[in-house]
């Protein structure tokens, strides 16, 4: 694991700040690390509003993430999430997955959660406690619900993963049908826009920050509902908690800490010394 050298954080977080995170993360034996989109962002996976490039360039995720887009046009939107799954699994975790891993191995009480449907965090060798928004390698029927498996398919080397040659190439192939009723068709297990989050994970989360001692919001814009609220849990709880983003968020004013900066930089230089 590499570890940045202070000076690579000195210009965007203020030693004091960072001073007291370090303090508040040593100390801390149950700690909740939150991670959205912009945790993978230097892994190369785009965040939603981060760009108007890449991933939702040609088609807003109101076209693509939602269930009357599947019912509409299955064949574009699970071509859309194969190439996904290609660029994901073509992409490595990054310092800030790999932070997360040795802090957790030298904190077995802490608990991962992630409103990212890649599986960067367990590639870096984390157990995640939580994919609140689903997973792109779990599938189901979109009508009985059966769980099936999906062959993932060869992975894009990394220069063509998430290319626009590569999406051409993948588009129009239909979804399988479901082996379990013979009818409906097989969706990712991802959640969409306007559906439920899955409960069990959502209550285990729920669990784990009414209980933790610290909770690291890392990489999201606390926007998107009902995730957004998870802060206030920990909050509530009397826990400290520290926001890594490198700009403002609608969460900034509510927390303990906002550390600006990126999830690469800031979780290694957090869990340095631990
Ligand atoms: N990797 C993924 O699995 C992935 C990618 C895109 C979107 N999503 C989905 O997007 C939804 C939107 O919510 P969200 O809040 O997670 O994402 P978001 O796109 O709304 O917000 C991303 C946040 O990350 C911050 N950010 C950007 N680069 C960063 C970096 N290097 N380090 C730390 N923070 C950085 C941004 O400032 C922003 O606040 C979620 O439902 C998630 O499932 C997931
Ligand atoms: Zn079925």
């Amino acid at each position: 694991m590499s570890h940045p050298s202070s000076g690579d954080l000195s210009e965007t977080v203020p030693t004091a700040d960072l001073d007291a995170v370090r303090a508040l993360v040593a100390q801390a034996r149950r700690p909740v690390v939150l991670t959205g989109a912009g945790m993978s962002a230097e892994s190369g996976i785009p965040t939603f509003r981060d760009t108007q490039t890449g991933l939702w360039e040609r088609y807003s995720p109101e076209q693509l993430a939602t269930e009357d887009a599947f019912l509409a046009d299955p064949d574009l939107v699970w071509s859309w999430y194969r190439w996904r799954t290609r660029m994901v699994r073509a992409r490595r975790p990054n310092p800030g997955h790999d932070a997360v891993a040795h802090w957790q191995r030298a904190v077995p009480g802490l608990e991962v959660v992630t409103q990212n449907v890649d599986d960067l965090h367990e590639r870096a060798g984390a157990r995640v406690l939580a994919h609140l928004h689903g997973s792109l390698f779990e599938h189901r029927c979109a009508e009985c619900g059966a769980p099936a498996d999906v062959d993932p398919g060869a992975p894009a080397d990394a220069e063509a993963a998430g290319s626009e040659a590569d999406l051409e190439a993948m588009l129009r192939e239909a979804p399988p049908t479901c082996p379990a009723c013979g009818t409906g068709r097989i969706r990712p297990g991802v959640v969409w826009f306007g559906e439920m989050l899955p409960q069990e994970p959502w209550e285990r989360t729920y669990e784990a920050l009414e209980r933790c001692d610290l909770a690291l919001v890392v990489g999201t814009s606390g926007l998107v509902q009902p995730a957004a609220s998870l802060p206030f849990v920990a909050l509530g709880a009397g826990a400290a908690v520290v926001e890594v983003n490198p700009v403002e968020t609608e969460l900034s004013g509510a927390v303990t800490h906002a550390l600006r900066g990126s999830a690469g930089a800031v979780l290694p230089a957090l869990v340095a010394g631990v």
